[in-house]
């Protein structure tokens, strides 16, 4: 069956408050509407469109690429004008299935037994709701089929105690929809051109309608939509919900899965731990038995395997090696390689510098811009100054180096194997291997100094 998706995303969604088109607000890290257009995606269909509206550039801005058509829907007459805008872009038969730019979470599986439901007819996806105050209502007749839609501010007050509501979601025979649509009015209490007519002319026309509802309960979420702030931050908490879950059911120990935010992909082995209020983005992967302690910032980084990540660590485009042993309060910033049993300690920074096997940084560090070998221990207090106001400089520390305490290395410079730099060394010229090497002034003591000493106040 062709499958044509139209997702309506032309509203302006004033109640977000916000200069930010609606459809681009981030739901897990990932805007509205392109949540919507991966689950479309999933289904394969023939031609995907998105109908846009008056400042929705940057909509079309955020969202490049080359399977997606665009209809531009100005003035905004109604959700059946905005779908009539798409139909130059359809292909004329199959199915036409129509989402909400604004409806994120909605499953993959709940739509392709929405579209088994169109194969002969027409299926729009329903749900129950406790309190349907402000959608339409799905009208049923004696026999329970239903007959037509009839939105909130049209209804009757019998109408409005129907708690089965319309989602907005529609699979809808190509063939007949553009028919269907020309034959609307907007007579109606909005003046709109409602899609949800649509239902009716079906009807008149002996097409069958059928309704589909979201499996298993609390599936309510897979047809919320987002119109403010409140219900954005809620359907956030839904989908990191699902999120942990799916992380919890494949093995991975979470120390409380309502505590961990996952704004990208994380991917994770065996026996992998993440303590509480960790967040996850861009793309993550957390080889087997890597260990993350409480409030840590991972972003596209990659973790060997055994590495442990203390509390309060920040990572970002970082590569870390086996059985690590990062934090806390330790910060890799982009470009940060580190081999295997590498120790980096608290408030040590890497900047696009590679670090080989069993070297440690262990405290107060800079090391930016560097190459450093395998089994150097780098003092506390070290600096690379690999900036001179214009140009980056390139450090190198070779293999078994002993970099002392309170040194700068003043980039670009290099120290050989096996050389020990002195504690407060300023190193501005290579150091030899296998040499000390110091730059400090001669410490003198002079014998007969007295310290000043304060005169009693009279
Ligand atoms: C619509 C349905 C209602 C359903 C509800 C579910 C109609 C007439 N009513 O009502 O039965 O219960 O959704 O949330 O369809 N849009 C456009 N162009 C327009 C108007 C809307 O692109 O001219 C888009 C909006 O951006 C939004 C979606 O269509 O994504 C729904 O529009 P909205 O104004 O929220 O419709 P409701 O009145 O809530
Ligand atoms: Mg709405």
């Amino acid at each position: 069956m062709k499958l044509n998706v139209v997702i309506l995303a032309a509203g302006q969604g004033k109640r977000m408050h916000s200069n930010l088109p609606k459809v681009l607000h981030p739901i897990a890290g990932k805007a509205l509407v392109q949540h919507v257009i991966d689950t479309a995606r999933a289904l394969s269909p023939v031609r995907l469109c998105v109908v846009y509206g008056h400042g929705g550039d940057a909509v079309r801005a955020a969202l490049p690429a080359d399977d997606l058509a665009w209809a531009l829907q100005e003035p905004q007459l109604g959700t059946g004008h905005a779908v009539q805008q798409a139909l130059p872009h359809l292909a004329g038969d199959g199915v036409t299935l129509v989402l909400y730019g604004d409806v994120p979470l909605t499953r993959a599986e709940t739509l392709k037994r929405l579209l088994d439901a169109a194969q002969d007819g027409l299926a729009v996806l329903t749900v129950e709701l406790a309190n349907p105050t402000g959608y339409g209502r799905i009208v049923r007749n004696a026999a329970g089929h239903v007959v037509r839609i009839v939105e909130q501010k049209d209804a009757s007050a019998a109408e409005k105690t129907i708690r089965e509501v319309n989602t907005g979601i529609m699979a809808i025979p190509t063939a007949r929809l553009a028919g269907w649509l020309a034959g609307l009015s907007n007579n109606n209490a909005q003046g709109e051109y409602y899609l949800t007519d649509v239902i009716a002319a079906a009807v008149a026309e002996g097409v069958p309608v059928s309704a589909v509802q979201p499996e298993g309960k609390d599936s309510e979420w897979e047809v919320l939509g987002v119109n403010s702030k409140v219900q954005l931050a809620e359907l956030e908490r839904v989908q990191q919900r699902r999120i942990a879950d799916t992380l919890l059911e494949s093995g991975v120990r979470l120390a409380d899965p309502a505590r961990i935010d996952v704004r990208g992909q994380l991917t994770c082995g065996r026996d992998v731990a993440i303590d509480v209020n960790c967040v996850f983005e861009g793309l993550v992967e957390l080889a087997d038995a890597v260990d993350i302690g409480p409030n840590c910032v991972l972003k596209n980084a990659k973790v060997g395997p055994g590495t442990r990540i203390a509390a309060f660590s920040h990572l970002e485009d970082s590569l870390v090696g086996p059985d690590c042993i990062i934090g806390p309060y330790a910060r890799l910033r982009p470009g940060a390689e580190l081999g295997p049993e590498v120790h980096i300690g608290n408030f040590v920074e890497i900047k696009n510098s590679k670090i080989a096997a069993q070297s440690k940084a262990n405290h107060l560090a800079y090391i930016g811009d560097a190459r450093i070998g395998e089994r150097v221990n780098v003092g506390a207090g070290t600096i690379t100054c690999n900036y001179d106001g214009a140009n980056k400089h390139l450090t190198v520390i070779e293999d078994d180096a002993f970099i002392g305490s309170d040194t700068q290395l003043v980039a670009p410079v290099t120290v050989g194997r096996g050389a020990t730099l002195g504690a407060g060394t300023t190193l501005t010229k290579d150091a030899p291997p296998n040499a000390l090497t110091v730059s400090r002034a001669k410490q003198i003591s002079l014998a007969g100094w007295q310290r000043p000493v304060k005169q009693p106040k009279k």
